[in-house]
């Protein structure tokens, strides 16, 4: 029962998929849960309400109105523990990312407070088109999770990418992020850097590195879903994440992620530094803007201070402390000398030199590393894996250090 007592709003649009949602009612249903179920008028050519009604125990809902009385969506937002929108249509999908409310769906949708699970389902074309692709990265900037589509037949009789998820998968990725029993950082406190740092040299120029903050994010909300209240201080990025266990604190310089980290560190459990800070910045930064004059120009730089290696002289007994490698070459025992010199537990070496690895990128490949001598390579993931990876070790070396 790992969904027990847990409230949830099932969202059903019009896709063939939706044949399927009285079974994956039925085994929310299974796994503990109150269902309420919402239809959109194009999901009811696909599956019929009374069938919805039947299996959920409740009234299905579909309008705003029902002409004497209204469905409040607000109060129906406030009562869920979770939403679920399975399947999302591409149209759905479109109309969220971009705040519309036509429907009593999306009405709701825009008024939840609880995390919200989106199942998408279409054909592959659609699927694929950058439109949807842009509508998918926004809504998960919005903190939405994106439950990943099956391959196999599709409605237009091809086969591809886009089919729904299977309902059992489906259940299984709530319960993996609703359980309670899924929490073991429940009550912990973790602090997360991501994002590059920009060093201002004047008014409009700066020192800078191609980071974006995806992999700080991705372990900041591998953290939040393990239950721990992450503070994550991050760069200047486009990226953006909301999750309602990560406080975000937006930084600049390395000096403004210093003194944030050491005003956090103290209360923390827990801290992943997987920041690209500067390590040298302007020694001086002109008030006004540099003009073009001289063939050549000098910048005098001088260092920041290393933000993982004063954290790792007030380490205290208690405290984990894991840091990131990025190394060209002599990789391995360079990570290594760097664990070693900032008093860090553990290390995720990156190397440059691996395809679809560092910065930007979706995927990375890592080796773990941590002073008792573990040593994994990591297959080639996406981050949002490479941060369960490291997370699951957090886990571990938390584990290996109470029952020492
Ligand atoms: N780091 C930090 N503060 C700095 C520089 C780095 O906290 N001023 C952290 C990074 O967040 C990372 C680790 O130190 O967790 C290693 O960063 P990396 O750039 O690989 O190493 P550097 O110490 O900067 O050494 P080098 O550039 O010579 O490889």
């Amino acid at each position: 029962m790992h969904l027990a007592g847990k409230k949830i709003i099932l969202g059903v649009t019009g896709s063939i998929a939706a044949y399927k949602t009285p079974e994956l009612v039925r085994q929310l249903i299974k796994a503990g849960a109150e269902v309420r179920v919402i239809t959109t008028a194009m999901a009811e050519g696909f599956v019929s309400p009374l069938a919805l009604a039947t299996v959920s125990r409740h009234p299905v809902l579909n309008s705003i109105s029902d002409g004497s009385s209204w469905n409040n969506h607000v109060e129906l937002g406030l009562w869920a523990d979770a939403m679920l929108i399975a399947p999302c249509s591409a149209n759905t999908l479109a109309k969220i990312a971009h705040g519309l409310c036509d429907n009593l769906l999306t009405a709701v949708y825009l008024s939840a407070r609880c995390p919200i699970f989106i199942a998408p389902a279409m054909d592959e074309d659609m699927w694929l088109h950058q439109s949807t692709r842009n509508n998918v990265q926004t809504l998960r900037t919005y903190g939405n999770r994106i439950i990943p589509v099956a391959h196999g037949e599709l409605a237009s009789g091809l086969v591809g990418e886009g089919r729904m998820a299977e309902p059992a998968a489906i259940v299984s990725y709530l319960a993996e992020v609703l359980s309670e029993d899924n929490k073991p950082l429940k009550g912990i406190s973790a602090l997360v850097t991501a994002g590059p740092t920009f060093e201002r040299i004047d008014p409009v120029r700066f020192v800078g590195n191609f980071s974006t903050g995806k992999m700080g994010i991705a372990i900041a909300e591998a953290l939040a879903d393990r239950g721990a209240k992450v503070t994550l201080v991050l760069g200047p990025t486009h990226l953006n994440t909301y999750h309602r266990d990560i406080k975000l604190v937006r930084v600049e310089s390395a000096a403004e992620m210093y003194d944030a980290c050491m005003k956090t560190f103290p209360q923390s459990e827990i801290a992943v530094m997987a920041a690209a800070v500067a390590d040298y910045k302007p020694k001086e930064r002109a008030a006004e803007k540099i003009k073009k004059k001289a063939e050549t120009l000098e910048l005098s730089l001088t260092k920041t201070n290393d933000i993982l290696a004063s954290l790792g002289k007030i380490k205290k007994g208690g405290q984990l402390l894991a840091g990131f490698a990025l190394e060209t070459t002599n990789e391995l025992q360079n990570a290594m000398e760097k664990m070693k010199s900032k008093n860090a537990d553990m290390m995720a070496l990156n190397s440059l030199r691996d395809e679809g690895a560092g910065f930007g990128h979706d995927t990375n490949k890592l080796t773990l590393l941590d002073t008792r001598g573990y040593n994994e390579q990591l297959p080639l993931m996406s981050k949002r894996d490479s941060a369960e990876a490291i997370v699951k070790h957090i886990l571990e070396l938390r584990h290996a250090e109470k029952t020492a």
